[in-house]
C-alpha cells in the first residue's frame, strides 16, 4: 500500500505518527466533517494501512485498518486507553450525558458496564425474541401500502419500542442492585444518563434500514432468505444477511480511545492523547479480507465465520457494545415480521449512498420503500 512504509516525525512531541494529509487542521476538520467516509477512502488509497489525520484541534487521530492493529488496541490495558467516544462526536456528552457507560473512564465505567450487562444475558434473549416480534407485527400495521414511503423512521419507532419495554425492566433491576450493591441508591442523573445511552439507539434502527436496502436490491438473495424464514428450518441465511449488512454498511464507522501513554504500533510509536482509532469501516472493505468487498454477499459468512478482529460493527475489548446479541435478534426478528407480512420493493431507482445523523450512518434516502401486503394462501 502507498507510503505505508514512510514515517513522520511529529516535531513538536519529537514522536512517530504514520502519514497523513499535509493540510492545516482547519481543512482536515473541515473535509472530515463535510464527507468522512470519503476522506478515509481517499486516505486508505494514498496512505494505506495506517494513516493519520488532524481533526479536532490539531491532536492526531491514527485510524487503523490492520486486524492485528486493531486487537492491540483492543486487548490493550484499559488504564492506558481512555473512552474517546466524546472525540469523534461532541455532540455525544451533551447528548447521552456525562455520566454515561459510553464516556467514562476506569473504573467508574467497568462497574457500570457489571450493572447493565445481566439485562443482556443470554437467558433473557427469548423473552426479548417474543417481544421484538410482537412490537414490529404491531408497527407494520401503521406503515402505509402502495405509495413510498422511507423505513428508517418506521426502524426508530420499533427500536424505540422495544428499547422503552426491555430497558424499563433493566433498569428497575438495576436499581435494585445498585441499591444492594452500593448499599445506597444510584442518583437520579446516573439512571437518566443511562436511560439516554439505551434510548439513543440509532445503530439498530440505522442498521435495520440499511438491511432492507441492501437486500431490496438483490432480489435473489431476498428469495433465499424468504425460502429460509418459511420453511422454518434454521435462521442461518439470516443471520448471514445481518453480518453481511454490518459489515457493508457500518451504522458506526469508527471506535475511538485515547491513549494515557505512548503506544507503540507497528513501525510506530504513538505519543499520549492520540486518539487510536480501529476504523470499522475501512477494515470492513479490504480486499485480502472480504474478497470483492463491495458486493453485498451473505454467503460469505455462510463460508466463513466472523472474526473476532476482521468483523468489528459492535466494537471490541472491554467497551465492546453490550448489546451485541440483543442487537442481532432485534434485527433477525424485525425482518422476519417484515418478510412474512409484506412485500416490499425500493421505490427509488438507484442504491442509497449513506448519510451521517446525529449518531450513526444511515441510507441518504431513509431507505424509500414500497409496501404491499403478502397474501397469506402465498405464505401456505
Ligand atoms: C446494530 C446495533 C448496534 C451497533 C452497531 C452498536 C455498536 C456499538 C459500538 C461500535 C460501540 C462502541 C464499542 C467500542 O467502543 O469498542 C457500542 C457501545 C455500546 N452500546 Fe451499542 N450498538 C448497537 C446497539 C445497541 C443497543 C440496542 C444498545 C442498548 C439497548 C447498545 C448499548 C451500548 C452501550 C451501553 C455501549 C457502551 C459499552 C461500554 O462502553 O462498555 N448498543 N455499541
Amino acid at each position: 500500500m502507498a507510503g505505508e512504509d514512510t514515517m513522520v516525525v511529529d516535531a513538536g512531541r519529537r514522536e512517530l505518527l504514520p502519514p497523513g494529509p499535509p493540510l492545516p487542521s482547519t481543512v482536515q476538520a473541515l473535509a472530515w466533517a463535510l464527507r468522512p467516509l470519503e476522506v478515509m477512502d481517499r486516505c486508505y488509497a494514498r496512505y494505506g494501512n495506517i494513516f493519520t489525520l488532524r481533526v479536532r484541534r490539531g491532536r492526531p487521530w491514527v485510524f487503523l485498518t490492520q486486524p492485528e492493529h486493531v486487537k492491540e488496541v483492543f486487548t490493550t490495558d484499559s488504564e492506558l486507553l481512555r473512552a474517546g467516544a466524546g472525540e469523534a462526536n461532541p455532540l455525544l456528552g451533551p447528548l447521552l450525558g456525562p455520566r454515561s457507560v459510553m464516556l467514562l473512564d476506569e473504573p467508574q465505567h467497568l462497574s457500570d458496564r457489571r450493572r447493565l450487562l445481566p439485562s443482556f444475558h443470554a437467558q433473557r434473549m427469548k423473552a426479548y425474541g417474543a417481544m421484538m416480534g410482537a412490537v414490529a407485527e404491531e408497527q407494520i400495521e401503521r406503515w402505509p401500502l402502495g405509495e413510498p414511503f422511507a423505513l428508517w423512521p418506521r426502524m426508530q419507532a420499533i427500536s424505540l419500542e422495544v428499547v422503552m419495554h426491555s430497558v424499563f425492566d433493566g433498569i428497575h433491576s438495576m436499581l435494585e442492585r445498585a441499591h444492594a450493591v452500593d448499599g445506597e441508591w444510584a442518583s437520579e442523573e446516573k439512571m437518566r444518563d443511562e436511560l439516554v445511552t439505551m434510548l439513543s439507539d440509532g445503530p439498530t434502527a440505522t442498521s435495520l434500514a440499511w438491511v432492507f436496502e441492501r437486500l431490496l436490491r438483490h432480489p435473489e438473495k431476498l428469495e433465499r432468505l424468504r425460502a429460509e424464514l418459511l420453511a422454518e428450518e434454521g435462521e442461518e441465511y439470516l443471520d448471514a444477511v445481518v453480518k453481511e449488512t454490518l459489515r457493508l454498511c457500518p451504522a458506526v464507522p469508527i471506535i475511538m480511545r485515547r491513549l494515557t501513554e505512548p503506544m507503540h504500533l507497528g513501525a510506530y510509536t504513538l505519543p499520549a492523547e492520540t486518539i487510536v482509532a480501529p476504523c470499522i469501516y475501512l477494515l470492513h472493505r479490504r480486499a485480502d479480507i472480504y474478497p470483492d468487498p463491495l458486493s453485498f454477499r451473505p454467503e460469505r459468512f455462510l463460508e466463513e465465520s466472523a472474526g473476532t478482529y476482521s468483523w468489528i460493527p459492535f466494537g471490541g475489548g472491554v467497551r465492546r457494545c453490550v448489546a451485541v446479541s440483543f442487537a442481532q435478534l432485534e434485527m433477525r426478528e424485525v425482518m422476519n415480521t417484515v418478510l412474512r407480512e409484506l412485500d416490499l420493493r425500493p421505490a427509488a431507482a438507484s442504491s442509497e449512498g449513506a448519510a451521517r445523523s446525529s449518531v450513526s450512518f444511515a441510507p441518504d434516502g431513509g431507505a424509500i420503500v414500497l409496501a404491499s401486503r403478502r397474501m397469506r394462501e402465498a405464505l401456505a
